[in-house]
This record gives C-alpha cells, structure tokens and sequence, in this order.
C-alpha cells in the first residue's frame, strides 16, 4: 500500500531475512505493472532502516483460533523489546506505528522500552474496528460505507467501545435506524471481528484492513494531512485517564499526535470506555512482570 500510493520508500526488516528480501522483491517487481516508482528492500540489519520517517511494527506471533489477543503478551512483549532497542539506536526520531497486540499494552511497552516521546509513538486500531463497525452497518441498512460517519474508542480488546452516539448515517442518527438488538448484534461482531477473522484463516490474523488502517495513519504523518482519527495513543489526563495508552480520536500530523480530541460520552459511554481502560490497565500490570522476569 505503501509503494502503490508512493508514500516513501520502503525498507521490509524481519528476522527472518529470505522472507523480508523476497517479500521487498516481489513488490518491487510489480512497479512496472502498477505504475509506481519507489524503492524497496529487504533486510534482517537495523542499520538498513536508519533514519526512517516511519516505522510500522507488525512484529509478533498473531492469534490462532480461540486465542485471545491477550494471550500473546509473553512472547510478543519479549520480541518488542528487541525491536524497539533496535529503533532508539537507529531511528530516534520516527513516528512509530504499533500494530502488534496485545496492542495497548504492547504500544505502551514499546514506547517505554524505546524511550521515543509519546507523541511519537500510536497504535493502531480504532480505525481498523471503526471501519469493521461501519463495514457490518453498511451491511446490515444496505448504505455505502462511505455514507456512514462512526467511531469505536477504547482498548482494542473485547472490552472497545463503538459509539452509536457519534455514529450518523447519511447524517441521520444510527439509532433512529436501527433495532436494539440488531444494533448490539453488531457491537459485538465487531467487538470479535479480529476474531472471527482468525477462525476462518486458522493460521494468521487480518491483514488487509489493519494494512489500510495503519497506512492512512502513516500518510497523515507524511503529508501533515491533520486528520482526526481512532488510534492508540497514550493519554495524560486527557477522558480522566492518566498514564496509559488507549484508543481515542487524535489529529495526527508533522508532529506526530498532535492533540488527543475529547468528545463528551454519555455516562453509559464513559463507564464502557472506564471499564475497556480498567482491562488495558490490568494486562500491563501482568506485562511489568513478565518484564521483571526478562531482565
Ligand atoms: C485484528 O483485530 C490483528 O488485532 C488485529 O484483526
């Protein structure tokens, strides 16, 4: 997505260096057929993406069916920890994009561990459960996706949050749209929409609306576009939240998160959100002491 929408050059790295070549030659054999005119490479040496603009971290075991992402904290935090060692020594002042999950707790590791300043560091997955809610609506009332304004906060967990306040649908309210039940039904589809994507693929997680979600973040970065979007980022008192990565719209431009944006939640809203937070809060307590146990 990267190379076709010609955002930057791009530099594939995996331990696994055969794979990282092979995948950046691959692409880099379509230029001729898309039209694009970037570079690409494959490495398995930090040293090769000195200096990045951006950095999107995919690294990481995903999910097997009936796994939750909560499950993979042990082993993803130890491989985070290597990756973010390797980008405070080469590419201090990127924007870092997280995908990895657990993804609130991971980002927050990641920034910890990197010591990159926090508006610099976001992950992503508002957008990805955003679009997955607007995705089932669009469905569900047979309006283009493109017609439906929402919004999904929270941890990108069970506990996430989708918004039927800040949802409209060709302007007009969801919930003047809509059946109850239906509507929860949604709810919890996307709730488990990365889930359902696992049972069906039995190997490996989503990959190609979490692709679209991390990119349109990247590209707000690169072409100071300031859009406003649902994304991970760490909050200072921001929802009465203090200390703690999670999913909130922010304006995101040339300087990274430039501005976390309060809405006003109902009081059903907010002891959804408080509750989403409690859960990112408990599962980074389990990560300090997996981490106690690496050093
Ligand atoms: C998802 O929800 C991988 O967490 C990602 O599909």
């Amino acid at each position: 997505l990267i190379s076709i929408k010609e955002l930057a050059d791009v530099v594939l790295f995996d331990v696994a260096e055969g794979l990282a070549k092979g995948k950046a030659l691959d692409i880099a054999q379509s230029t001729s057929v898309e039209g694009f005119d970037i570079n690409l490479m494959g490495t398995s040496n930090y040293e090769d993406t000195k200096n990045s603009d951006v950095i999107i971290i995919t690294a990481g075991i995903p999910r097997r069916p009936g796994m939750s992402r909560d499950d993979l904290l042990e082993t993803n935090l130890k491989i985070i920890k290597q990756v973010s060692e390797g980008i405070k020594k080469t590419s201090p002042n990127a924007f870092v994009i997280c995908i990895t999950n657990p993804l609130d707790v991971i980002v927050m590791a990641l920034q910890k561990y990197s010591g990159l300043p926090t508006n610099k560091v976001i992950g992503m997955a508002g957008i990805l459960d955003t679009s997955r809610f607007k995705y089932f609506l669009s469905q569900e009332l047979k309006v283009p996706v493109k017609n439906i304004d929402s919004l999904v906060l929270g941890g990108h967990g069970d506990t996430m949050v989708p918004i039927p306040n800040y949802t409209k649908v060709n302007g007009k309210l969801l919930n003047q749209l809509i059946k109850k039940e239906k509507l929860d039904e949604i709810i919890d589809r996307t709730r488990k929409g990365g889930g359902e994507i696992n049972r069906l693929l039995e190997k490996g997680s989503a990959f190609y609306a979490p692709a679209a979600s991390g990119i349109e973040m990247a590209e707000s970065y690169i072409k100071n576009l300031k859009k406003t979007l649902p994304c991970a980022a760490f909050l200072n008192g921001e929802y009465g939240v203090k200390n703690i990565y999670a999913g909130v719209p922010v304006v995101i431009g040339s300087n990274g998160i430039e501005k976390v944006v309060e809405l006003k939640l109902d009081k059903l809203e907010k002891n959804y959100f408080d509750n989403s937070i409690k859960a990112v809060r408990d599962l980074f307590e389990v990560a300090i002491k997996i981490d106690q146990e690496l050093k």
